[in-house]
């Protein structure tokens, strides 16, 4: 490395310095860090809330795997019980993202959850419902960390992003297959049966 490229290393250096402590004083992030990768203020909490929003949302479609297993539809328990475990993928994410770096995780409660419902429609709809809230949060999160200047946090949500694409799309893909069935139990054990060859996540 050149002189010149070297100085204007130590230039970026310094002046990345003085950004961070700027706002720390500001309150922009929670503590002073040896570089620029401390979570500002706002963006951790938006972060630590999510873990909750996942985990929720993990203990939602537990709520509806339990819906089925009491109506006797195993392929559906079995996809819920594989959405509820990349739920719990998912919250481990954010989890581990706040924990590499270096600030702290904050668990909130989770409230009680529906386990019974009026059909197994009510149930994906409710499912593909809850999707598109995560999209809006996952949404919100990237308008957050954009206004903050949080560069480092965007690989992850981005994909979250393309998860939810996904995540949308086959909750309501089944809700379609659902309503041409209507009230049809030979084709709902047929939806039963593909739903079952579900991977694990
Ligand atoms: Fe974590 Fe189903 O979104």
């Amino acid at each position: 490395m050149g002189k010149t490229s070297a100085w204007k290393g130590q230039k970026k250096a310094l002046r990345c310095t003085q950004i961070r402590n700027e706002n720390f004083k500001t309150g922009l992030i929670s503590k002073v860090r040896g570089d620029i990768m401390a979570i500002p203020k706002n963006v951790l909490t938006a972060l630590n809330k999510q873990i909750n929003a996942e985990f929720l949302a993990a203990y939602k479609y537990l709520g509806m795997a339990a819906y089925f297993e009491d109506k006797n539809l195993p392929g559906m328990a079995s996809w819920m019980h594989n959405q509820t475990k990349e739920e719990l993928v998912h919250g481990m994410k954010f989890f581990d993202h706040i924990v590499d770096r270096g600030e702290k995780i904050v668990l909130d409660s989770i409230p009680k959850v529906v386990v019974s419902y009026p059909s197994a429609l009510a149930v994906f709809e409710a499912a593909y419902k809850h999707e598109v809230a995560v999209t809006k949060m996952i949404h919100n999160l990237v308008e957050t960390a954009k206004k903050a200047n949080d560069h480092t946090v965007m690989p992850m949500l981005q994909w979250f992003l393309n998860e939810q694409i996904e995540e949308e799309k086959s909750t309501d893909e089944i809700v379609q297959k659902l309503k041409m069935v209507k009230s049809d139990s030979a084709a709902l054990l047929m939806i039963d049966t593909e739903l079952a060859k579900r991977k694990e996540a």
